[in-house]
């Protein structure tokens, strides 16, 4: 399964417009470049329109002229824009005169863009930590109506293919909620098998992983995760949900039927829920460096909107698989 082309080739069939707030970030421009050569996406760049042009012509990048360049300090909708951060935010205690300063900030333009219609999806991140890309997003975008917390998930692509879905495993959350509770994580699993469905398209076996394997060990931090097992597999019915699961009982066959017998996640997992983001986080970054793992994302879940995050050691090729993704989400929230 290539299932990178395929994502790739569903952006291709429905152009949606991506806006990339970094626009004067080398990386960025060279994915944009390749982006609208390979006609993937409708890129928005933001920046400086002649510094843009400028770094583009310096590493022949002939595609970008293509790009909608916007000037965070100097377009028509920044009156408008301010005006609906205003609204927004009025009653978090932001002024308007706040808000017309805000909008010059290129994180926040590019969310505000999103939420009047101006652009489908944003990607940023190569420049910003992960706080400062959310937090707009978080206040322009905001979640989903059926969903209250937003999760990041990588998109695992191993070397041993009888693992997950012929290779490919879904970890979640690996990049927003530090330290959820059950009600949270219950979501998070159930947010995170709708993503895997809509992505990867094959069906979600989702094991929420812990210390323990079905009791096998006692304490507070298992508690939480048969709490929230219960909770997700009450939210949805429909799905292959267990818990607690150790990640060799929840990943290889023999071990999950001796562990968990009767199990129809356990030993055939292909969703990864992990208890906190220290656990996601690092368990991500170990199966990537230490197991040669190709790792997507994150890719946030949640957002009434796709919003996605880049971690600032991206490459070109990552800015690139990030904004198929990002039309992917754009294509199937419509
Ligand atoms: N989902 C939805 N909304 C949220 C979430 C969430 N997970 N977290 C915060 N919010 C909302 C709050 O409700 C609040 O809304 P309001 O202002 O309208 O009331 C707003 O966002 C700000 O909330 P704060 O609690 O003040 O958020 P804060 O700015 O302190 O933190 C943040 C949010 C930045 C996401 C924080 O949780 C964080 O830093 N997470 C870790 C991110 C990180 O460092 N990840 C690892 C690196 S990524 C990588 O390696 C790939």
């Amino acid at each position: 399964m290539n299932l990178m082309q395929d994502i790739v080739k569903r952006a291709q069939e429905n152009i949606q417009r991506i806006v990339l707030p970094e626009g004067n970030e080398v990386r960025t421009l060279k994915a944009a470049n390749s982006l609208l050569e390979d006609k993937v996406a409708d890129i928005i760049l933001i920046g400086n329109p002649s510094e843009i042009m400028h770094l583009a012509k310096h590493d022949s990048l002939d595609h970008i002229e293509k790009a909608t360049i916007v000037d965070p300090l100097n377009h028509a909708k920044k009156a408008v824009y301010a005006d609906i951060l205003f609204e927004l935010r009025k009653d978090k205690g932001l002024s308007l005169e706040q808000a017309q300063k805000l909008v010059e900030n290129p994180l926040y333009l590019g969310c505000l863009m999103i939420k009047n219609g101006d652009a489908d999806g944003e990607i940023a991140g190569a420049m910003n930590t992960t706080g400062d890309v959310l937090r707009p997003a978080f206040q322009i975008i905001k979640t989903r109506p059926d969903v209250s917390v937003v999760s990041g998930v990588f998109l695992m692509f191993v070397q041993d293919h009888s693992y997950g879905a012929d290779g490919i495993l879904v970890f979640a959350d690996c990049a927003v909620m530090p330290n959820p509770n059950a009600k949270e994580l219950a979501e998070i699993a159930v947010t995170t098998a709708r993503t895997t469905r809509a992505l990867v398209g094959v069906e979600p076996r989702v094991s929420l992983l812990s210390f323990s394997t079905k009791g096998s060990a006692k304490h507070e931090l298992i508690d939480k995760v048969v709490e929230a097992t219960r909770i997700a597999k009450e939210m949805a019915p429909d799905l292959l949900i267990d818990g607690e699961l150790q990640v060799d009982a929840a990943l290889v066959p023999e071990i999950g039927k001796s562990k968990a017998p009767g199990s129809q996640v356990a030993g055939k997992a292909n969703v990864l829920i992990f208890p906190n983001l220290e656990c996601g986080n690092i368990a991500y970054k170990l199966v990537q460096r230490l197991g040669n793992a190709d790792a997507v994302g994150p890719v946030l879940q949640g957002m009434a909107a796709p919003v996605n995050d880049l971690s600032r050691g991206c490459s070109v090729d990552d800015i690139y698989k990030m904004v198929a993704i990002c039309a992917n989400q754009a294509i199937g929230m419509k």
